[in-house]
């Protein structure tokens, strides 16, 4: 047989294999959902706002009963989440006390190179600390912090090494949005874990090291059976009958999920998505379902007072079957005054066309060879090419824009840093309803073809677009590209 792996084709897509979890699992929706502090500044002076943080392992109960040792932003899964207001130069200083070397990159955060985590930039293990300096001159987004080790940015992410990091501004501020309690980052991912309620994943478990099934799982793409929202095995919350902001973020190694709410509301859509991966969108869209591939945002108001007191509505993850189908529960359990709403308009439209670009590329992301003489292997490749941190594949000018087209053979989500970018198109045709909006990550499905408009602002130096299926990643899926 395969070992303990199962195909997870039916996953929407996701490349990857099913770890099954042998420790004993909770009924959905009978944890309550978790919400990871915000983390105060050790120091605020006139230039920027100081944090620190400490990398460490910790045991924490995620399953009901047992301990899991994760590696932690302050020993926490997810890491506490770091607030900054837009141009204000936010300074974390990260120690690592854990036993292997990590990097630490702001995802989506327009950042110069040498604090942007470049994979091979690492913190020594055993105390060493690296202070990364964010100018964040950037507009109002939902970004996230996670580890970016080259090779092992899977096995790090997924034992817990991940927070979220909003940015806020004035422009964000002045909108009647849901604020407060009614605001929440929901950082959704799946795991697997074993009968002691450790975490299974193929490379750190020596058991399972060596069993057939385990390398091809970790080339696909490690897909777990328990869905996690901000650490907590599919949680419930109990919510007013009011607007509600929701910033999900797929934290996943390699599963794609498919939100919907069940029941719909019996009037309007389902979401009201009203920002995308980098800012808020210039004018909102419904849609009654969201395709959420890992590392992308989306940032909603669904309206709980569409249904009466006492509903319990799940968020659905339409991808998945038995417990994969649920993401998390909320019970609308009053009725609450409410004034907040959406207004049609959101943010100053920033007009870019195609016919800005000054340079068009392609980027092939499918399956290639790397390695040497016998060590040579199927690996993940960009235009045929394992990542080399030596070899740039684009000169970019500072300050242009460009169109790239991305293909891809089976399903890779493509992140780029620094660079935030529109989907012009998907095979030919316009973008889907749910592509709107600045990105950094784009979903791309087996066989699609999409062209992105990149600009290129902020710094100049060396960074990497790749795959943010971690596996994928860690199998080599990623290309330099210069800012000169
Ligand atoms: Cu979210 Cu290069 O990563
Ligand atoms: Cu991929």
């Amino acid at each position: 047989d395969g070992g303990p792996f199962e195909r997870g084709a039916s996953a929407g897509g996701s490349t990857g294999r099913l770890l099954r979890s042998q420790a004993h699992l909770p009924a959905p929706f009978t944890v309550p959902l978790p919400v990871p502090p915000v983390l105060k500044p050790v120091r605020s002076d006139g230039a920027a706002d100081h944090y620190e943080i400490t990398q460490r392992a910790a045991a924490v109960e995620i399953l009901p009963g047992l301990q899991t040792e994760i590696w932690g932003y302050d020993g926490r899964f997810p890491g506490p989440t770091i607030e900054s207001r837009r141009g204000r130069r936010t300074v974390v200083t990260h120690r690592n006390t854990l036993a292997v070397p990590t990097v630490v990159h702001l995802h989506g955060g327009k950042t110069p190179a040498e604090h942007d985590g470049y994979p091979t930039d690492v913190i020594r293990p055993g105390g060493a600390a690296k202070e990364y300096v964010y100018p964040l001159d950037q507009p109002a987004a939902t970004l996230w912090y996670h580890d970016h080790r080259m090779d092992f940015t899977g096995p790090q992410v997924y034992r817990g090494l991940a927070g979220f990091h909003l940015v806020r501004d004035d422009e964000e501020e002045a909108l009647p949005l849901p604020k407060g309690e009614r605001e929440i980052p929901l950082l959704i991912g799946d795991r697997a874990f074993a009968a002691d309620g450790s975490l299974r994943y193929p490379a750190l478990d020596p058991a399972l090291r060596d069993r057939p099934g385990v390398e091809e799982a970790y080339r696909d793409g490690v897909l777990g059976d328990v869905i996690l929202v901000n650490g907590a095995p599919w949680p419930r919350m109990a919510v007013s009958a009011a607007r509600y902001r929701l910033r999900f973020l797929n934290g996943s190694n390699a599963r794609r999920y498919r939100l919907a709410l069940d029941p719909p509301p019996p009037s309007g859509p389902a979401f009201v998505q009203i920002g995308s991966d980098a800012g808020l969108l210039p004018a909102p869209a419904g849609h009654a379902r969201i395709d959420i591939a890992p590392a992308e945002r989306f940032d909603v108001v669904v309206d709980f007072s569409a249904y009466p007191v006492g509903t319990k509505v799940r968020l659905a993850n339409e991808f998945g079957e038995g417990n994969l189908s649920h993401v998390m529960r909320f019970d609308v359990v009053r009725k609450a005054a409410d004034d907040s709403r959406v207004p049609s308009r959101l943010v100053a439209a920033e007009p870019v066309s195609r016919r800005d670009a000054v340079a068009n590329r392609k980027f092939l992301f499918g399956r290639g060879v790397g390695g040497h003489g016998e060590h040579r292997q199927a690996m993940w490749t960009v235009n045929g090419k394992p990542f080399d941190t030596r070899r740039a594949d684009a000169r970019v000018r500072l300050g242009t824009t460009e169109v790239w087209r991305i293909i891809a053979d089976v399903h890779h989500p493509v992140h780029l840093h620094l660079a935030h970018f529109q989907i012009l198109s998907r095979n030919g045709r316009g973008p889907r309803a749910t592509d709107r909006g600045w990105k950094d990550t784009i979903d791309l499905g087996g066989s699609e073809v999409a062209e992105i408009l990149v600009r290129f602002t902020g710094y100049r130096g060396r960074y990497v677009m790749h795959c943010h299926n971690l596996e994928h990643e860690d199998m080599m899926m990623m290309s330099n590209f210069d800012v000169v």
